[in-house]
């Protein structure tokens, strides 16, 4: 079994929204490490064009970078278009491009274009993607799936946050979103979400500084007392990439150290991570 995850995603495509930065980055790097070829998709095309000759580099495998806005329907339908003419399938699809936000104003006080941008980038964004991704995907003749969809969530779909209403919104739909098209895609298709907790990443503008000022003011404690790693995310995406995940379908797996489902125990005393 160890053996053949070593190189699982020979033959197969994965591609990964937000690829440039970030988890997805850390994705790419991982589906190209087990034999995948990757494209990578966002919106920076600097970023794009670095970590696409980074993975390339080191891993040898193909790396295709694609400039989408995945807010916008007609670049998303041609970004689409494309994906499947570099390459035969994609079996993988990361649906991860999302943008945060700094703690503001609560939900009566948000200002309509700041909603208007989350809702068009975060689930709007993610539901074009899979719409116009799955349309091929689900014709393809792997067996015993078609491919795998995987949806980035956020803690803040679990728990909702009043400093962060919008994002929080976004987020609880993309988690409701993964069951519908669970539903939507089954039998040939899984469709699942990971829900990250605090990670140095592009949303933090990678400091690490500033992610403990948010988690200090928003009173976070986290119950496996340390920061959330790219890596943490990268290493459940695998398992739902992977044949071991193949009976899972609709499920959103926090991987945040425990914060939205075991809570912090009454007696913690420790650090202020
Ligand atoms: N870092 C965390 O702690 C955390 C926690 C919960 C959820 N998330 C989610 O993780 C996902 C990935 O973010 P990250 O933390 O790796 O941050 P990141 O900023 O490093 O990566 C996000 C990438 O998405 C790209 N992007 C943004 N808007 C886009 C658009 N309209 N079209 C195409 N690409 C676009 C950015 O250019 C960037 O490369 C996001 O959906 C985010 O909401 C992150």
């Amino acid at each position: 079994m160890v053996k053949m995850l070593e190189k699982f995603l020979e033959g197969k495509g994965a591609l990964i929204t937000g690829g440039a930065s970030g988890f997805g980055k850390g994705f790419g790097f991982a589906y190209a490490k087990r034999g995948a070829d990757v494209i990578l998709v966002d919106i920076n095309e600097e970023k794009l064009e670095r970590t696409t000759a980074e993975i390339k580099k080191e891993t040898g495998r193909t790396v295709i970078p694609i400039k989408c806005d995945v807010a916008e329907s007609d670049q998303v339908q041609s970004m689409a278009k494309q994906a499947f003419s570099e390459l035969d399938n994609i079996f993988i699809l990361n649906n991860n491009a999302g943008i945060g936000v700094p703690y503001g104003p609560d939900l009566l006080r948000l200002k309509e274009k700041d909603w208007d941008m989350q809702f068009n980038i975060n689930l709007r964004g993610q539901w074009l993607v899979s719409k116009y991704i799955s349309k091929r995907m689900k014709k393809q003749t792997f067996e015993p799936l078609a491919g795998k969809i995987i949806h980035t969530a956020s803690i803040a779909g679990m728990i909702v946050d009043n400093k962060i209403p919008a994002y929080s919104l976004c987020k609880m739909g993309v988690i409701g979103m993964v069951k519908l098209l669970a539903q939507s895609l089954a039998p040939k298709i899984t469709v699942n979400a990971i829900s990250p907790g605090y990670h140095v990443t592009g949303v933090y503008n990678d400091s690490e500084e500033a992610m403990l000022m948010t988690m200090e003011d928003g009173h976070v404690k986290t119950p496996l007392n340390r920061l959330g790693t790219v890596d943490d995310i990268v290493q459940v995406s695998l398992f739902l990439a992977s044949p071991l995940s193949n009976f899972i379908t609709g499920a959103n797996i926090p991987v945040d150290g425990g914060i939205a489902k075991a809570g912090v125990p009454a007696y913690y005393i420790k650090t202020d991570i």
